[in-house]
């Protein structure tokens, strides 16, 4: 078999973003809301949704238990790099797309559309760093991790994968799904064992949470570590794993969501005038410097 574990297959880190609108579309009191010209641009390019195809494959078939553990080993000896958050968020804002930058974002710009929407709905200062933080981790591919290792959406490993996770079908190929030790409902995990003993597929998530755990509310940890976790706080197909503080804090996963995935408009925000406000916030909440 072809090696495919290093291959980036899209062009842009986010594009799986993309995919996920059309899955989740935001809802008006209308309905499902209405595509912007730029959203349809972006749904009928075909080969943008090829691209993310093939990454879902790459990523349903890599991501197993073992896999996970391996990548714990590897990075949650924070060996890696000791930065400030600032350091980190320019750090970050070096990770440089192929696609178009008339359309695209760069990062610190998606953090400060997230925490600015967070910010205008009069929610809690811990609430705001949280969105201006939840993508640091993306760091991870600047240390060398290809992209199926870092976004897209995660998942609990070591049990029964979810059919209601993207493109199911391609978890046929993971050794997992045919080992009897990880195939069933609860696998190595019990019943309502709670999130905390659950590994989940390694990503961005995980590991900024286990840079942050320190130093931030209960529920801005939970927003960090599962906010791409689409099979619970969507489709609430892990409830069986989950204990009651899980439950209490995901509603708290849900209300983040949205800001996350809806306010990535063309407008770029403003970093020179926001940036003081933010770096009140940081020193409020975080150390000087943190280890990677
Ligand atoms: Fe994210
Ligand atoms: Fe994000």
């Amino acid at each position: 078999m072809q090696d495919t574990t290093n291959k980036n297959p899209m062009e842009n880190i986010d594009d799986w973003e993309e995919n996920l609108k059309e899955r989740y579309p935001e809802e008006t009191k209308e309905g499902p809301k209405e595509k912007t010209e730029e959203e349809f641009r972006n749904y009928i390019d075909s080969e943008r949704l090829e691209t993310v195809r093939e990454f879902y494959k790459i990523n349903h078939t890599y991501q197993t238990y073992d896999f996970v553990c391996k990548k714990e080993a590897e990075f949650l000896k924070f060996d890696k790099k000791e930065m400030s958050l600032w350091e980190a968020v320019d750090f970050l804002n070096t990770l440089v797309d192929d696609s178009d930058p008339d359309i695209d974002l760069d990062q610190l710009q998606h953090l400060l559309q997230t925490s600015e929407a967070i910010r205008a709905d009069g929610h809690p200062d811990w609430f705001v760093l949280t969105g201006f933080i939840h993508d640091i981790g993306k760091v991870l591919c600047l240390f060398g991790e290809p992209q199926w290792a870092v976004v897209g959406d995660t998942f609990p490993v070591g049990c029964k994968y979810a059919e209601t996770i993207v493109y199911p079908d391609f978890f046929k190929e993971n050794p997992d799904y045919s080992n009897p030790k990880f195939n069933t409902k609860y696998g190595v995990y019990s019943p309502n064992c709670g999130l905390d003993k659950v590994k989940m597929s390694w990503g961005h998530d995980e590991y900024l949470y286990q840079i942050l755990k320190n130093y931030l509310p209960e529920p801005a940890l939970y927003i960090i570590r599962y906010h791409s976790f689409y099979s619970q706080h969507r489709e609430e197909s892990y409830t069986h794993l989950m204990n009651e503080k899980d439950i209490e804090m995901f509603e708290w996963v849900k209300k983040f969501n949205p800001y996350d995935l809806y306010t990535k408009a063309p407008v770029k925000p403003d970093v020179k005038a926001l940036k003081p406000y933010y770096e009140d916030l940081v020193k409020k909440y975080l150390p000087d410097t943190l280890k990677f």
